[in-house]
């Protein structure tokens, strides 16, 4: 097992903290807004569901195989909260991760979803010691394949109707990428 002590990761624009109790307003208002849960497993985020995931990330730690990890995303300049990223160390591969995210439609267009799931990335590959990435998605969801994309992710399958899904089939891709080619596009990206 591979769990590490989190303290907070730092972008240009982003700080990346755990869940505090003076997140909650914040956390249910974007949470609960229809485009936002469109295609996330809720539907809604009651204030007792979202207090108890507070309560639990707050305390929680990367790197437990099957357990996500929530990053509180932050925005350096007036601290609001924006969003949060997720990373779970998935139960059914030696050393895969798998990372999500979801932000406040006031927040998104900014680039600061890639920006925070880059430093989510770093994190897992250096920290964590993790050799692959991975993501899914419904096919459906274009802003989010657009961050897969942008963050360099490959795409491994296209699985039609494997999921059911807020009442229907829905098709899904699958999204991975390598602790070397990460490293590789790094290594390009400096000046
Ligand atoms: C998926 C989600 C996180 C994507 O957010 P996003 O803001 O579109 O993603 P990015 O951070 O990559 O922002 C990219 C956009 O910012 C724009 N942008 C503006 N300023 C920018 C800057 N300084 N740097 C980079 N991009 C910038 C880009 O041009 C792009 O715009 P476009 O969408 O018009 O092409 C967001 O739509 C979301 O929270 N959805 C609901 C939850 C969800 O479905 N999560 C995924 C489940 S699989």
């Amino acid at each position: 097992m591979i769990v590490s002590r989190f303290k907070k990761l730092e972008t240009p624009r982003l700080l990346l903290r755990r869940f505090r109790r003076t997140d909650l307003e914040a956390l249910m208002t974007y949470r609960n807004d229809p485009e936002v849960a469109r295609y996330q497993t809720w539907e809604s985020f009651s204030r007792e569901e979202a207090e108890t995931f507070i309560a639990r990330q707050s305390r929680a730690r990367p790197g437990i195989p099957g357990r996500w990890f929530q990053f509180a995303v932050e925005l350096k300049d007036s601290g609001i909260l924006a969003g949060d990223c997720a990373l779970l160390l998935v139960k059914w591969a030696r050393r895969t991760g798998e990372i999500g995210y979801t932000f406040s439609r006031a927040y998104q267009g900014h680039g600061l979803a890639t920006e925070a799931a880059r430093a989510v990335i770093d994190y897992g590959f250096d920290s964590l010691g993790l050799l692959r990435i991975i993501a899914t998605t419904d096919c459906r969801n274009l802003r989010s394949l657009a961050v897969m994309k942008r963050l360099g992710m490959r795409e491994e399958g296209h699985f039609i109707q494997n999921l059911w899904f807020k009442g229907a089939w829905c098709d899904e891709y699958h999204y991975a990428i390598l602790r070397s080619e990460w490293s590789s596009a790094r290594a390009s990206a400096r000046p």
